[in-house]
């Protein structure tokens, strides 16, 4: 018998009281869907892959499901296909009639009441078709959708909310703001210190803001976004042969590994999927000027991108194993 796409309701359950986490990483081609299924199957990994507004505008919503339900053939592991940031009720209902096993409602940017008004709608619709639903509280700095944060306006998810959030929309999972943001500057070099290397230090995560939800939400699991680490090795490949990524930074990976012992059961990375495999092409190309064949050098962004994901699993996540 064969594993078939699964909901998170029973990844969640035993990451909360195994005191690890899932990764959930973006896919936007085959390359990337086969560089984190391998690494999954490598490491018996349970993994979610999640799927944004743009990667069903770049890829075509088809494809990016019959590849993900390829994985789930080829690796027979338990795997999650995810709407990540789902914008508007009519997005997450054409996901959940067309294969997804969860969507996230985003409605983060809206009034308390109003967020609560519109994940109520996406959760009634997806607990009737057997979908699980992630929602948002609070606000992450750095670029979220179309919508720009400034670090300035970035509002840490008030605790004293989540409990009535919860009840009333019925959601089940939440992503809280606590201090990380999207993409790969998540800090300006002024938010930050420097260690003795120079290297940018960024400020640390708000761990007393996720006990403080995790205490009022008890065996809940909460979802952290933007929790790339921007891993300093890649950044320095794509600077050193043609790429201009000054001043990027992210998460440091401790603070993520502590953050995954706790009630987050969930840890969304994408900004390194690209790095890995940015810096790889890059790479390539700069030692094979000759090569023009796309199977040589995304068979190097694939394998670097595997390894980036296996090293997350097992160093981070801690959910190797678990499958
Ligand atoms: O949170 C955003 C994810 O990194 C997806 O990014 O909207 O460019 O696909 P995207
Ligand atoms: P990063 O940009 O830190 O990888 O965050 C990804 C994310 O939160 C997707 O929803
Ligand atoms: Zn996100």
């Amino acid at each position: 018998m064969h594993m078939a796409l699964v909901t998170s309701k029973e990844m969640f359950k035993k990451a909360y009281e195994g005191g690890y986490a899932i990764g959930a990483f973006n896919v936007n081609n085959m390359e990337i869907v086969q560089g984190i299924t391998e690494a999954a199957k490598m490491e018996n990994a349970p993994v979610i892959l999640q799927v944004s507004k743009g990667a069903r505008a770049y890829a075509n919503h088809t494809y990016l499901v019959k590849l993900v339900e390829a994985a789930v053939k080829e690796t027979d592991l338990p795997i999650v296909l995810h709407l990540d940031h789902g914008p508007d009720f009519e997005t997450c209902k054409s996901c959940i009639d067309g294969g997804f096993t969860s969507v996230m409602i985003d409605k983060s940017g809206l009034p308390f009441e109003e967020n609560i008004k519109e994940t109520r709608r996406v959760v009634e619709y997806a607990h009737d078709h057997g979908v699980v639903v992630e929602a948002e509280l609070g606000t992450l700095a750095g670029v979220e959708d179309d919508v720009k944060v400034s670090a300035e306006d970035s509002s840490y998810t008030h605790p004293e909310e989540v409990e009535e959030f919860v009840n009333r929309t019925g959601c089940d999972s939440l992503a809280i703001a606590i201090g990380t943001s999207h993409g790969a500057y998540k800090f300006t070099p002024a938010q930050c210190t420097r260690n003795a290397d120079g290297i940018l230090v960024p400020p640390p995560l708000r761990f007393d803001v996720l006990e403080e939800v995790s205490k009022r939400l008890p065996g809940f699991p909460i979802v952290l976004h933007g929790s790339s680490s921007v891993p300093q090795e890649f950044v320095k490949i794509i600077n050193e042969y043609g790429g201009k990524m000054p001043d990027a930074v992210g998460i440091p990976e401790e603070q993520l590994r502590k953050a995954a012992t706790s009630a987050v059961c969930k840890i969304n990375i994408d900004s390194d999927l690209r790095l890995a495999f940015t810096a790889m092409i890059r790479k390539h190309f700069d030692e094979h000027p000759d090569h023009f064949d796309p199977r040589q050098y995304l068979t190097d962004a694939r394998a670097a991108l595997r390894d980036m994901v296996r090293h997350k699993i097992v160093d981070v996540l801690g959910c190797n194993g678990k499958a």
